[in-house]
């Protein structure tokens, strides 16, 4: 296996790691097999605005961005400060914290569908809960999804059914060890924006549905009348629509991409954004969805941590006085325009397309090995040039229009590299191990 020098104490730790942490690492996508092994860094000891440095001293700038996580930039200081302040006053009390009332206060001020809400520590933690409320206010047990819902049992029990579409997983490349057989059938999958599978589904599954739970969007613009449809459906059918706003929320707007697109849910899931880098989540929703959780045993002692709440506070003032909204769109814009820019001058069969929050980058491959290849080649030349990037790109506040010429002038140096290869000798040019998807989400 190759090991690029400039990654030696990346690579020793993460051979350190395989054999005491199960998995590798905590999340999926965190493994060196995500990127460009051997090349890409694995373990960051310190990261500021739209830059970290690795554990071997490299400087990356990064289009991560803690998987969405960090949306103002790396170690905002208004964040940070706020976070200290609270530090010193206590991070978690016997009693409540008032910054319970005041966040909540401030969610309902801002996302159109939210009257109530509920705290936890992350994404797939809020996902569980949403999953636990729709069950409790509709008596029902089984879910209608899509998408990516987290790592819990109540979703991970999908992958005992297959993929509506490719007859694999749901969640393919995950299989259900250690999730309850006797949960097969309670999650049941189907493909983004395919209302009729809906409609059939529901048909099928009468009365018996809790929740239609679905990520509103991803990478693309999403169909407004798509949404329309699931919400009527979930009215007829009497169960409850769930939008997993985990990854979609708050960069398209302060209100979610409920807001953006002006379609309201019964219950919204929210995470990553909301806190920039400390652990946050929520689910808010409407009075009738969420009321009957007053009876439900939904209890956890760091769900009310003030560290979560100051942090998640401050964010989201921060990116409503920073005018977050409009910075997006400008970023975004300029950064596929950047990019695509850098594809013609270069002349390589290749793409960045999707909604300017989540540009996604698609070279013209149809061999599917090849393609994994190819992509593990942009990830290597990309970071080889001090740029950490998957395909597709989140920016945070802190990304400048210098940052994005510099990622343009090594996209085009990356994509000659790639013109290269593929005129032959491939082998020559990638070093790197062929990057693996952890898994597919079912979503655009
Ligand atoms: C839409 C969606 N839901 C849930 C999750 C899980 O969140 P977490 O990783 O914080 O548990 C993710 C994470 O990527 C996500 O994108």
């Amino acid at each position: 296996m190759y090991i690029d020098p400039k990654v030696k104490k990346s690579m020793e730790t993460y051979a350190r790691a395989s054999e005491i942490i199960p998995g590798k690492t905590q999340l999926a996508s965190r493994r060196a097999s995500s990127y460009a092994s051997g090349v890409s860094p694995v373990y960051a000891k310190s990261s500021s605005g739209a830059r970290f440095i690795d554990i071997d001293g490299n400087t990356f700038l990064d289009w991560k961005n803690a998987y969405g996580a960090i949306i103002l930039g790396h170690s905002n200081p208004v964040v940070n400060q706020a976070v200290k302040t609270q530090i010193d006053q206590g991070s978690l009390f016997t009693i409540n914290s008032d910054l319970e009332v005041a966040l909540a206060e401030l969610l309902i001020e801002n996302i159109p569908s939210a009257e109530m809400v509920r705290y936890t520590k992350g994404g797939g933690e809020a996902c569980a809960l949403a999953a636990r409320i729709a069950r409790g206010t509709t008596g029902r047990d089984k879910i209608l999804f899509s998408g990516y819902h987290g790592w819990h049992d109540w979703y991970q029990a999908a992958n005992y059914l297959a993929d509506p579409i490719t007859g694999g997983y749901p969640v393919t490349g995950v299989e259900p060890i250690g999730v309850p057989k006797s949960l097969k059938g309670t999650a049941i999958p189907f493909a983004h924006e395919d209302i009729s599978m809906v409609k059939n589904l529901l048909n099928q599954h009468k009365n018996e549905i809790a929740a239609i739970f679905v990520e509103p969007m991803m990478s693309q613009e999403p169909d407004k009348e798509y949404l329309v449809q699931l919400k009527k459906l979930a009215r007829e059918h009497g169960c409850i629509l769930i939008f997993d706003e985990v990854s979609c929320g708050w960069r398209i707007a302060v209100g979610g991409a409920q807001e953006y697109i002006g379609v309201t849910p019964d219950m919204t899931v929210l995470a990553k954004g909301i806190s920039n880098g400390y652990a946050m989540g929520a689910v808010v929703g409407s009075v009738a969805a969420m009321e009957p959780a007053n009876h439900m045993f939904i209890s956890s002692s760091y769900w009310s941590d003030n560290i979560g709440l100051i942090a998640s506070i401050t964010t989201i003032n921060e990116l409503i006085n920073r005018n977050s909204k409009e910075k997006f769109k400008q970023i975004g814009e300029s950064l596929i325009k950047t990019i695509n820019n850098a594809i013609d001058e270069v002349g390589i069969a290749a793409k960045v397309e999707g909604v300017y929050t989540y540009p996604t980058l698609q070279f013209m491959i149809d061999d599917q090995e090849l393609s994994q290849n190819i992509n593990t080649l942009f990830i290597q030349e990309m970071a080889k040039r001090g740029i950490f990037t998957p395909t597709s790109l989140n920016a945070t506040l802190d990304h400048t229009e210098k940052d994005i010429e510099i990622t343009g002038i090594a996209a085009a140096e990356s994509f000659r590299v790639i013109m290269k290869a593929l005129e032959g000798d491939l082998d020559k040019y990638l070093l790197a191990d062929t990057k693996k998807e952890p898994f597919r989400r079912i979503v655009n």
